[in-house]
């Protein structure tokens, strides 16, 4: 175990693919942080799976769900959180977690995305139409807000452990030594 001795949260964000949750299960054992994924909690709260919240109550409901769970989160100490790759688009939402954490933004590029998500059924913002297409497009229009993070890691052929040493790595550099 690495011991990184901070009250400090750390906060992975980055697009629908971009392993936010395994890299965050990686930190996690390696520094002996507990991981909170915003997503399943979203689901345990609700009792709904982000799907039939997107179908039923709307995603301008699911990102106050989301908005009132960063606040909420950001009031805890020395925890991981991955964050559902829309999190980034609410100033407020990257306010709260700034307050009280260091935020990583994931990188991959549209193709690697598409590899790893083409068969998943469970993103309702990629239903429907060219995968590929709408993938870039999104990436496109979120770039300015994933690049608003005090590290960004390009994972690009890198497995989680890598990319979870050089998360570790740099923040002994940069925030904690
Ligand atoms: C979303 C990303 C998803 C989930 C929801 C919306 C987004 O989380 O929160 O489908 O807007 O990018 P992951 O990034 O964990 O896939």
């Amino acid at each position: 175990m690495i011991n990184i001795n901070t009250p400090k949260n750390i906060i992975l964000t980055g697009f629908m693919g971009s392993g936010k949750t395994s890299v965050g299960l990686e930190l996690s054992t390696r520094l002996d942080m507990q991981l909170i994924d915003m997503d399943t909690e979203i689901t345990v709260q609700t009792g709904m799976s982000i799907t039939e919240i997107f179908d039923k109550l709307g995603e301008e409901r699911f990102r106050d769900i989301e908005t009132a769970q960063c606040l909420n989160l950001s009031k805890l100490n020395n925890i991981i959180i991955s964050t559902g790759g829309g999190v980034v688009l609410r100033k407020e939402n990257m306010d709260y977690f700034r307050n009280n954490g260091v935020i990583i933004s994931l990188y991959a590029t549209p193709n690697t995305i598409y590899n790893r998500l083409e068969t998943d059924s469970s993103r309702p913002l990629l239903k429907g139409g060219n995968l590929i297409k709408v993938i870039e497009e999104l990436l496109i229009l979120r770039a300015p807000f994933y690049r608003n993070a005090d590290l960004t890691i390009d994972t690009e052929n890198k497995s989680p452990s890598e990319i979870a040493l050089e998360i570790i790595g740099a923040l002994k550099n940069k925030y904690y030594l």
